[in-house]
């Protein structure tokens, strides 16, 4: 089957989807935007998260035919510009300062839900979030890695700079 939405402002086709296919692996093996990462392939880890229209859900689990007309966006969405002019949003510069990185496979999924989190507050003129609160965003986004304490530095960082003014 045909498969036509659009992904990161591009309107894109993808050809010979399989119907049990995954948004995930379309958007991976057949558009070339690896960024979004397939841990579980469950709906577990939260790996895969991308913008789904306007609300953030697990790519693995959105069958490729239901993105038909849909705008997706996924983490190489949300830096702009394109290949060696490619900056980084401020979630993914705040991720990359605080040392939130480590193997990186939860990395994209942290980004994507974060940046959502801080749409909801600061992006509404609302306070930044407090740890609680971003520790409920992030609750499906499962990291083996960093502990977590870096990844909360990097979510407090990037909504410090988003208050003031940041992209
Ligand atoms: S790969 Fe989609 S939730 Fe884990
Ligand atoms: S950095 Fe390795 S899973 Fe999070």
């Amino acid at each position: 089957m045909r498969v036509s939405f659009n992904v990161n402002g591009e309107d894109v086709t993808a050809d010979d989807v399989w119907p049990g296919e995954s948004l995930l692996y379309v958007l991976r093996e057949r558009l070339g935007l690896p960024g979004s990462k397939n841990a579980c392939e469950q709906g577990e880890c939260g790996s895969c998260t991308v913008y789904f229209d306007d609300v953030t859900a697990c790519s693995c689990m959105i069958a490729a035919g239901q993105a038909q007309g849909r705008r997706v966006r996924t983490v190489e969405g949300l830096s702009q510009g394109r290949g060696a002019e490619r900056e980084l949003s401020t979630v993914q510069e705040a991720f990359v300062e605080a040392g939130a990185v480590q193997c990186g496979f939860c990395t994209p999924g942290l980004v994507v839900q974060t940046d959502d989190l801080l749409e909801r507050t600061v992006g509404a003129g609302l306070p930044a979030p407090d740890d609680a609160q971003i520790r409920e965003a992030l609750a499906g986004n499962l990291c083996r890695c960093t502990g977590y304490e870096k990844i909360i530095e990097a979510v407090h960082l990037a909504a410090g700079r988003r208050s003031g003014g940041g992209a």
